[in-house]
């Protein structure tokens, strides 16, 4: 910011709805050039930050009129003032004002949630970027709040300082106030400030961000002890573990930046890609690729960069992206309506993943891999690209297995031998759709879950491999050449 004003830009717009912040941003700056910081805002008007505002300059031409008058240097900031530019005259005196500016270090700050200004003005103004708040930033805010509290509401803290930093880590990706009411709602819920409260920080942290949209944090629910076969995607996912950590990356490890899981339907794509961050103790965040596309022009743009900003705050994080082929499909077609959108969101993407820090893993699945535009699959983008096939006969012993233990039911009570024979072409839902066929037919029955009953429920069922052969045949065959076994 310092450096923008002192670079004489006349214009600069902060989009954000944490005008607080930029205030206090703007002081720091303010104080550190030597120059005075003004205010304008409708129901105020026109004075010095902190100050006693002028007489009869709430109205926005007013208030032009008489920054206008005002000498030497000065930040100007003007709160909610976006909206009154589309006014032809209000529009032209900010532009008059702003080439008048350029000679002085004199800049106007226009902030508000959503800042659209006229094209005419768009060219004279810089956005400035307020990130979401760290840690530290958080800090004081958190401490503040634990005082309050214990002091209005006779809470007891029993935090030591690195819980406390611990507690700020956990709240950074929400904006500093939703940060604060997302503290004070869980200290409240709990009725004590103890070690238990950085878990149900991170659960309220899960809530807002839900409602928030494209990106939602997920509690880790598996790591690949929920997770059959698979053996040379689990591997490569733990020989990277070591990449990720300080004497790895002293060693010269290089961290990963993601993986594309494809592959046939039902086989566990999606449940390995979440596998990952319980394999890692990482958190988890689902970007839903399907809720990109906004009828606003622009705006699925600005979604996506502010997704990819709050998943790098997030980190260490796996960003799951779910059958990605949703959001970058028709980016490869050209002629279709969405295919420009399309492609500038992949550009935005490809952007982030070849420049971003470590800290992010990208886990994405896909279902249809042949629909992706190939510079996603471009050597470089994604470290590697898995394909997972049906289960073999080994592998479909351990899913009845696991899928029978998950169910409170002895495996070893089976013959899974059997089981793994009779179910060939068979994916891993389709085995677990299987045992829970079989438990309604045993209750019914009056009796426990038997070999016999799941073999007479493989054999009612046809499997996705026989009744689309074809479909699984050409995955099968495009993979070849493209991926790597996941098995
Ligand atoms: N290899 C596996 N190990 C354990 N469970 C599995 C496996 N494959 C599938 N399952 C079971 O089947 C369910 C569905 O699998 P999942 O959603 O991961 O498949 P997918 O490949 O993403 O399928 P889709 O193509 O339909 O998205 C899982 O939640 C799990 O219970
Ligand atoms: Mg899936």
């Amino acid at each position: 910011m310092r450096l923008l004003i002192n670079s004489r830009h006349p214009i600069i717009t902060v989009e954000t709805p944490e005008e607080a912040r930029v205030e206090a941003l703007l002081l720091d700056v303010a104080a550190e050039l030597g120059v005075p910081l003004y205010e304008w805002s409708v129901t105020t008007g026109l004075g010095k930050a902190h100050g006693a505002p002028l007489y009869n300059t709430d109205s926005p031409e007013q208030g032009l009129a008489n920054i206008a008058l005002i000498q030497g240097d000065g930040i100007f900031l003007l709160k909610d003032f976006a909206r009154y530019c589309d006014n032809d005259k209000i529009c032209r005196r900010l532009r008059d004002l702003a080439e008048k500016f350029r000679t002085a270090r004199r800049s106007i700050v226009l902030t508000a949630a959503r800042v659209a200004l006229p094209a005419d003005l768009e060219g004279s103004a810089m956005p400035f970027q307020l990130g979401l708040p760290e840690a530290e930033d958080l800090l004081p805010g958190v401490r503040q709040v634990l005082a309050e509290l214990s002091r209005d509401e006779r809470i007891a803290i029993a935090l030591d300082v690195p819980a406390m930093t611990q507690l700020a880590q956990n709240l950074v990706g929400l904006p500093e106030e939703e940060a604060l009411r997302a503290l004070r709602k869980s200290v409240l819920e709990r009725g004590k400030a103890d070690a238990g409260l950085l878990d149900a920080v991170l659960e309220t942290k899960r809530e807002a961000l839900k409602t928030e949209g494209l990106i939602e944090t997920v509690r880790r629910d598996a790591s690949f002890m929920d997770v059959a076969g698979l053996a040379h995607l689990r591997d490569w996912i733990a020989k990277r573990k070591t990449a990720l950590t300080p004497e790895g990356r002293r060693f010269g490890l290089v961290p990963p930046k993601g993986v594309l899981i494809t592959g046939v339907q039902g086989c566990g794509k999606s449940l390995a890609a979440r596998a990952v961050a319980g394999e890692w103790r990482f958190e988890l965040a689902r970007l839903d690729a399907g809720a990109l596309y906004d009828k606003y022009v622009g705006e699925s743009e600005r979604r996506l960069r502010k997704a990819l900003e709050l998943a790098q705050k997030l980190a260490p994080l796996v960003l799951w992206v779910d059958e990605i082929e949703k959001a970058f499909a028709s980016a490869g077609s050209s002629g279709d309506a969405d295919a420009g959108l399309s492609q500038r969101l992949l550009a935005t993407l490809l952007t982030w993943m070849q420049d971003r820090e470590s800290g992010v893993f990208l886990a994405a699945t896909s279902n249809n891999i042949t629909v992706l535009p190939p510079e996603m699959l471009r050597k470089g983008r994604f470290d590697e690209i898995f394909f997972v096939d049906l289960p073999n006969r080994e592998v479909r012993a351990a899913l009845f297995a696991l899928h029978l233990k998950k169910r409170g039911r002895d495996a070893t009570g089976f013959d899974l031998a059997k089981l793994a024979g009779a179910s060939e072409g068979f994916s891993g839902a389709e085995i677990e759709q299987v045992i829970v066929a079989g438990l309604y037919t045993a209750f019914n029955a009056k009796q426990q879950l038997t070999t016999e009953i799941l073999v007479a429920e493989i054999q009612g069922t046809a499997p996705l491999s026989v009744t689309r052969a074809e479909e699984v045949q050409s995955i099968r065959e495009w993979a070849k050449t493209r991926a790597v076994p996941a098995d």
